[in-house]
């Protein structure tokens, strides 16, 4: 029980690597609040917790100074605290810079950036007050190379990786941790999404197995490891890292 009695919030948590978070820490002993744009989802990742209690749905869009700033008081009035922020919600694209539009370009940025400074913003004064709080954020492979048809995205992500780093060492001092972790391609509804879009779709999924070298896709329930592990006292020496879990792409 690694994060017993923990109060954790985690957006994006109605689908995907976020449900998965919010499931593992449910399971270490954490209370989560589980934020989503989709708040029936959000429901739904509660339904799925061994404790139902145990997780707490909550609607968010991190886009929105004013509901991010809600979802914070409201865990802070129900739970009296955060001690953890996971900024997992995001989106995609798949366009190169000319095809990309400009309200496409700042709508992935209002999810991808914005979002995590405004989650971090209304999180963080209750955690320096009291000297103590963990953020996990959710970067991307994306974040750390260049990949085709992602512009948008990759941009959006190398922000939230330096982001981290900068938060890391702003209050490393005031007992604040702040880490990233950067998946590879993760079997989630994202990439399910994705691959439906495409002529082959069989065809696509395998070349985007083919493309980590252990030539499979990560499993949600894998970066929750990983989240699990930064968010609880075993990482108390870790923050301002990157922790990439791609089954090998970075390493070739
Ligand atoms: N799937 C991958 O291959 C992959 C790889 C690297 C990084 N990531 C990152 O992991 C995170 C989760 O991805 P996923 O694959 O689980 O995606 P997903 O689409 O399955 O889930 C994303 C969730 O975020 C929510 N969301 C979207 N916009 C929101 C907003 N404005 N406010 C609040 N919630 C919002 C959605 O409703 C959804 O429940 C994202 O940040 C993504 O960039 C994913």
């Amino acid at each position: 029980m690694e994060l017993r009695d923990r109060i954790a919030v985690v957006t994006g948590a109605g689908s995907g690597i976020g449900r998965a978070i919010a499931q593992r820490f449910a399971r270490a002993g954490a209370t989560v609040v589980a934020a989503d744009l989709d708040l029936a989802a959000a429901a739904a990742t509660a339904r799925l917790a061994p404790d139902p209690e145990r997780i707490v749905p909550h609607p968010v869009d991190v886009r929105e100074e004013a509901s991010v700033r809600a979802l914070m008081a409201a865990t802070i009035e129900r739970f009296g605290r955060i001690d953890i922020l996971v900024n997992n919600a995001g989106i995609g694209t798949t366009k190169d810079l000319v095809e990309t539009d400009l309200d496409e370009w700042e709508n992935v940025f209002a999810v991808n950036v914005r979002g995590v400074f405004l989650c971090c913003k209304y999180a963080l004064p209750d955690m320096l007050a009291r000297r103590s709080g963990v953020i996990v954020n959710i970067g991307s492979v994306a974040g750390l190379i260049g990949i085709p048809k992602r512009a948008a995205y990759c941009a959006s992500k190398g922000a939230v990786v330096t982001l981290t780093k900068q938060i890391a060492i702003a209050y490393v001092r005031e007992g604040i941790r702040c880490n990233c972790i950067c998946p590879g391609t993760v079997d989630s509804p994202w990439v399910e999404r994705l691959v439906a879009r495409e002529p082959d779709p069989v065809a696509a999924r395998r070349a985007l197995e083919a493309r980590q070298p252990m030539g499979r896709l990560v499993q949600p329930e894998e970066v929750a490891a990983a989240a699990l592990y930064l968010a609880s006292d075993e990482a108390a020496a870790v923050t301002g890292s990157v922790l990439v879990i791609d089954g090998g792409w970075l390493a070739q």
